[in-house]
């Protein structure tokens, strides 16, 4: 009797597991074919607004395109027009020279914001991910840190459950006091994450193939899901590189490389790269994020005499007036 009551128990178990799993696939299906809706509607638009500007620029994408072989080579690079070489040389300036006027008409003023090695670098990187512009960084994990820059208090981050540890370490340690907000899911599962997003979503990290487990993330889906929580999605595409991987295509917001890995691919040198597909406020502060340390104290130096002076203009004299806590 006893076991039969078990035996039957157990059946009943099992039923029931394989109805969750079947409901849960079907939530699954329904969840990726919504999205999968959604992301051809917004490829849609983007290629229609993408043929109405090349009407206006007279222009047409269906011209000879660069293989990505020739523009790996291309990009970026221009023949020196001191010397004719082809190759470029390697700016060791730190500074760059000003005209009377005190602007920098070459475009360079200081080799930490920008210089024509790294130009070069952005340039190619933009070009091969097909993206509109590119930041060039130290390390991989200096592009983490610069997005995290970039956020507010508050502001939630979504991220794979088995991203690479450095992005934990960094949100969780270094950026321990900014009240940033992450919760980690498995990118694989598309109800998972659309049940981990949340109002105060900014950022929705993907990391495809994964470091450690290599899992693969549906980036058209997730990409759906972030634009439609109105946070940016960000996919870390190091182990696929530009080659293997278009996550533009897919509708992704910003694309980012530790170009330490594949990209550099001699394990000689270090190195980070952020693309972006347009402008946004995100890859705006990433791109200052560098300089604000040095740039606070020149400003304060550069602000001191005029505040001293008894003449000094009715701004900065509100400065001078109020009391230091
Ligand atoms: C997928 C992935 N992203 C980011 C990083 C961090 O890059 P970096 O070591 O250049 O800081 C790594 C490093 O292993 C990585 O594997």
């Amino acid at each position: 009797m006893a076991i039969r009551n078990i035996r039957r128990d157990g059946n009943e178990a099992v039923k029931k597991l394989l109805k969750d799993k079947i409901i849960a696939e079907d939530e699954d299906r329904r969840a990726h074919d919504e999205i999968q809706k959604m992301t051809d509607a917004y490829m849609g638009k983007l290629d229609q607004a993408a043929s109405a500007k090349e009407k206006e620029i007279g222009k047409s994408s269906k011209g000879p395109l660069l293989e990505i072989e020739t523009t790996a080579v291309h990009a970026g690079r221009r023949i020196d027009p001191a010397t004719g070489a082809v190759t470029p040389p390697i700016h060791l300036s730190t500074t760059f020279e000003r005209s009377p006027d005190g602007e920098y008409p070459r475009g360079y003023s200081y080799s930490r914001e920008d210089n024509p090695n790294r130009r070069a670098l952005e340039e190619c990187l933009s070009a091969l991910e097909g993206g509109k512009e590119a930041l060039a960084f130290s390390s991989g994990l200096a592009v983490v840190a610069a997005l995290a820059q970039g956020l507010e208090p508050g502001d939630h981050i979504l991220a794979p459950d088995d991203v690479y540890y450095g992005l934990r370490k960094v949100i969780g340690d270094v950026f321990a006091k900014s009240g940033l907000e992450i919760a980690y899911v498995d990118m694989t599962n598309l109800v998972s994450v659309r049940a981990a997003v949340r109002p105060s979503t900014r950022l929705v990290w993907i990391e495809t193939p994964s470091n450690p487990l290599m899992k693969i993330t549906d980036l058209a889906a997730v990409a759906a899901i972030a634009r439609r929580a109105n946070a940016i999605s960000v996919c870390d595409g190091t182990f696929a590189t530009p080659i293997l991987q278009r996550p533009f295509e897919q509708g992704i917001d910003m694309v980012t490389h530790s170009t330490t890995k594949y990209i550099g691919g001699h394990s000689d040198v270090m190195g980070g790269a952020l693309v972006t597909k347009y402008d946004n406020y995100l890859f705006e502060r990433a791109a200052r994020a560098s300089s604000l340390a040095a740039r606070c104290p020149r400003h304060s130096n550069a602000g001191s005499p005029c505040a001293a002076s008894e003449r000094c203009p009715t701004a900065c004299a509100r400065i001078r007036r109020t009391p230091t806590r």
